[in-house]
């Protein structure tokens, strides 16, 4: 469904990502993981066409990303993201954040995108704050919105970068509980997350990235039982104490 080749990507002279290569298939779930800096919130943002690269290609179901003809608006809602800090629009009710794109991007009648929305919000717990502002909002319950949001639009893949890095340990499971039910169901996902239990629950398989390469993509077994890299095994140690 995704397929990465030997893509790169340059800010200025430094190389933020150094011929990338990765094929995800329908269903698959992988998480993303390596150290701050090394290139993984940047390299799936390509994927949806949200960061530019210089040089190799990303199809999408066959379409290539970077093909002047498909329309990135378009490409964006086929793949649903989900970010660190929810950005929910802060003046528009929860409601309101559901239906927008949904109305403006997809076209869809305000009576559909609402149904839609509330079935989602129902979907994550939530339906009894539909009409409240996410700053009434718990973060846990505000990043469970973004991920209704981001499903409203019906994507064919979802990606989440590190989903539960801006909340309080008490509510990281609420949100994983979500993501981990959605990966049950069978939705295609790339999670940056450095969540291991997590990641030993859900994922097929790991990406691991250090200084814009991808250093490792293993099957989710082999990653945690024998890491090829002394790299990985060093991030492992660190991450698993
Ligand atoms: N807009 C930018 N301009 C210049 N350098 C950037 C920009 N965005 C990110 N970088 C650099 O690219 C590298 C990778 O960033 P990022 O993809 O955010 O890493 P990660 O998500 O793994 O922490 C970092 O060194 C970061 O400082
Ligand atoms: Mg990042």
């Amino acid at each position: 469904m995704i397929s990465i080749k030997n893509v790169s990507k340059w800010y200025s002279t430094f190389q933020v990502l150094k011929n990338c290569s990765a094929e995800i298939k329908k269903g698959e779930v992988i998480v993303v993981c390596g150290p701050s800096g090394s290139g993984k919130s940047t390299l799936i943002k390509t994927f949806n066409g949200l960061e530019p690269f210089q040089r190799g290609e990303i199809r999408i179901n066959e379409q290539s990303v970077s093909d002047s003809k498909i329309s990135l608006s378009r490409l964006r809602t086929k793949i649903g993201m989900v970010f660190q800090n929810f950005e929910l629009f802060p003046h528009l009710s929860i409601t309101e954040n559901l239906v927008l794109a949904q109305i403006k991007v997809l076209g869809r009648s305000k009576d559909k995108a609402i149904s839609k929305g509330l079935k989602l919000l129902d979907r994550v717990g939530l339906k009894m704050h539909a009409n409240k502002y996410p700053g009434k909002l718990s973060g846990g319950q505000q990043q469970r919105v973004a991920i209704a949001r981001a499903l409203s639009m019906d994507p064919i893949a979802m990606l989440f970068d590190e989903p539960t890095s801006a909340l309080y340990t008490e509510i990281i499971n609420e949100v994983l509980d979500v993501i981990v039910e959605l990966a049950q169901e069978g939705m295609t996902m790339i999670c940056v997350t450095h969540e291991m239990a997590f990641a030993k629950k859900v994922a097929h398989r790991v990406i691991f990235m250090d200084q814009g390469m991808i250093v490792e993509d293993n099957r989710k077994e082999d990653f945690f039982a024998h890491p090829k890299s002394a790299r990985a095994k060093s991030f492992l140690a660190k991450i698993l104490n």
